[in-house]
């Protein structure tokens, strides 16, 4: 059995021998608060959260993201892979469903993301070296998508990971780079949504920028290289996937950098993983997240989307392609819908 599976199985024994979410009652932090005040009421921004159609319909989840939650970002409903999965026909069925229970529950749409080095589809691997087809293509994707959605999303990840999460700052090799040219595919993107959405804010966004000095570096020069061009990118995105390991200050000096460019700035998919690190230090680093929204001015404030309401909604709870089912607790909210103390101090954070 391979240490990872092992590990995972040994977390799912520790997860039953200690109330079922991970953290020992040592490790617990303060009590949970009793009544929490909704985010969305508290906060100098927007506060989203990620959805997925499979969610909209749970009382639970539906109560939760509705009371606190006034931006919607679709965790899978809006990439690539879940417009063309089905061979070569637009599939916007799935979309149309967020945005419909948005409208219903008074939330925008963030749109996630249009090009992604991670998904590609047939369309795109059939024109993969015929350089003329394949920019056509890649043009009417996103006209297609974004045209479809413009008036209904507040902005999009246009281009979703572009640099290479190593120590080298450089842009990531993709078939979007091989085809229209490392950079070029970048600012085509930003360019063709324009056409499509004069009015959505676009965005770069990215992971890992709170803790790889070089990345950022990275990240900023793309953005630099990107407005000296002309492109129109008007927000930058830092994913947060964190640990509570982060050090203090990390995501703070992560922002006001972002933010030093004058483009408005998104805290796009924060969840604090409890797996590593003192667990307790997980409300502090939701509240740091919010604090360097808030101190932002206000035309940069574009909000901070939390990556799930739940712990049990976590994809780092679900197996994916890499890895078995993790036990972890890297949310606001715990598997049964009670506010946790992080939540509390996110709250209190906001405002
Ligand atoms: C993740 C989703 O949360 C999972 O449900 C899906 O299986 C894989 O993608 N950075 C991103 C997101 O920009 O799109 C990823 O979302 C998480 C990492």
């Amino acid at each position: 059995m391979n240490p990872t599976r092992r590990a995972a199985l040994a977390g799912g024994f520790a997860l039953a021998a200690c109330g079922g979410d991970g953290v020992s009652a040592s490790q617990k932090g303060p009590a949970a608060p009793s009544r929490l005040a909704p985010f969305k009421d508290r906060a100098a921004f927007p506060v989203g959260v990620a959805a997925m159609t499979g969610q909209l319909a749970e009382a639970g989840w539906s109560g939760l993201a509705s009371t606190h939650f006034n931006r919607l970002t679709p965790e899978w409903e809006m990439k690539m892979e879940a417009f063309l999965g089905e061979g070569d026909r637009l599939d916007f069925s799935r979309a149309d469903r967020i945005c419909a229970w948005a409208r219903t529950n008074g939330a925008e749409v963030f749109g996630h993301t249009l090009v992604w080095y991670a998904q590609s589809a047939p369309r795109f691997e059939r024109l993969n070296g015929s350089r003329r087809g394949f920019a056509e293509a890649y043009r009417t994707y996103i006209h297609d998508v974004a045209g479809r959605y413009r008036g209904q999303v507040t902005g999009w990840d246009v281009v979703n990971e572009p640099i290479a999460d190593d120590a080298s700052g450089q842009l990531r090799d993709c078939i979007w780079s091989r085809n229209l040219g490392q950079t070029d595919y970048v600012r085509l993107a930003f360019e063709h949504t324009r056409e499509a959405d004069p009015d959505a804010v676009l965005f770069l966004n990215d992971y890992n920028l709170e803790t790889n000095p070089r990345k950022l570096d990275g990240f900023m020069r793309l953005a630099e290289t990107l407005l000296e061009a002309g492109a129109p990118l008007t927000g930058l995105g830092t994913q947060t996937h964190a640990d509570c390991a982060l050090p203090d200050g990390a995501i703070e000096r992560t922002v006001r950098r972002l933010a030093s460019l004058g483009l408005k700035v998104h805290v796009s998919e924060i969840d604090v993983s409890t797996a590593t690190g003192r667990p307790e230090r997980q409300g502090a680093i939701f509240a740091e997240a919010a604090e360097a929204m808030a101190a932002l001015p206000a035309e940069q404030r574009f909000g901070v989307t939390v990556w799930g309401v739940r712990d049990s909604d976590s994809w780092l709870r679900r197996a994916d392609w890499h890895r078995p089912p993790q036990p972890d607790t890297p949310l606001l909210f715990d598997d049964g819908g009670r506010p946790k103390a992080s939540a509390q101090a996110f709250g209190d954070a906001l405002g």
